[in-house]
């Protein structure tokens, strides 16, 4: 076994190695809206669920350099948000959307994507995505040297495509989640398997 300490790593390397070490993860393609109204659409993998009741999921913003992302600066004045599920087919506009650009410049509109109304949250969703969790933050906690932040949000609303509920759950067998591995590599939902749990 090859041992590395984080201690003698530079911060960079140290994300490439995290990233390559927690692999494949889920997509959560943020959307958010700012105080003038202009949606705002990013993706991010450091993603997971947190608890079943409520419904909560967590996911990190990372600095870019010393500055907030949008997606965060939207979160803390606005606190409403939609996870949208990036399946194959939404993979070349969310790759799109990850770049940088300008607070008053739609990710909607470089990607070519469609912005559809909320139930309850102010967040706009992603029309091109299978599954739409609405949230509302419900905290955010900074870590580390440069901090990232992780958003904790509460799920408001599910939404699911027709075609992918089976028995109240969703059909990731048809829906094909993408998943993120290492840096820029991506792997397809098409190789799975089944594996009963001890009693
Ligand atoms: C598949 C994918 C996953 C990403 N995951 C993260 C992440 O977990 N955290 C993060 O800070 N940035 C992540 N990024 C980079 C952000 O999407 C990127 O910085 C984006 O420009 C942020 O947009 P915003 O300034 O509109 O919030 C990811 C990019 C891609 C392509």
């Amino acid at each position: 076994m090859k041992k590395i300490l984080p201690q003698g790593l530079e911060p960079r390397d140290a994300y490439r190695l995290l990233l390559s070490a927690i692999a494949p993860r889920p997509i959560a393609f943020v959307s958010t809206v700012n105080k003038k109204g202009v949606p705002n659409a990013a993706p991010f993998c450091f993603f997971m669920g947190v608890t079943p009741s409520p419904p909560t999921i967590a996911f990190s913003v990372l600095r870019r350099g010393d500055q907030k992302k949008d997606t965060l600066r939207n979160l803390e004045s606005t606190r409403d948000f939609v996870v949208n599920i990036v399946d194959e087919a939404l993979a070349q506009a969310m790759n799109i959307a990850s770049g940088s650009y300008p607070p008053d410049m739609s990710e909607f509109d470089v990607a070519g994507l469609t912005p559809t109304p909320s139930e309850i949250v102010t967040a706009p969703r992603i029309a091109e995505s299978p599954v739409h969790l609405e949230c509302k933050v419900r905290t955010i906690l900074e870590l580390g040297d440069l901090p990232a932040a992780i958003v904790v949000g509460e799920i408001l609303c599910f939404h699911v495509h027709e075609e992918f509920v089976k028995d109240g759950i969703i059909d990731v067998r048809k829906l094909k989640p993408l998943g993120r591995a290492g840096e820029n590599l991506y792997a397809r939902f098409s190789d799975i398997f089944e594996m009963d749990m001890p009693a």
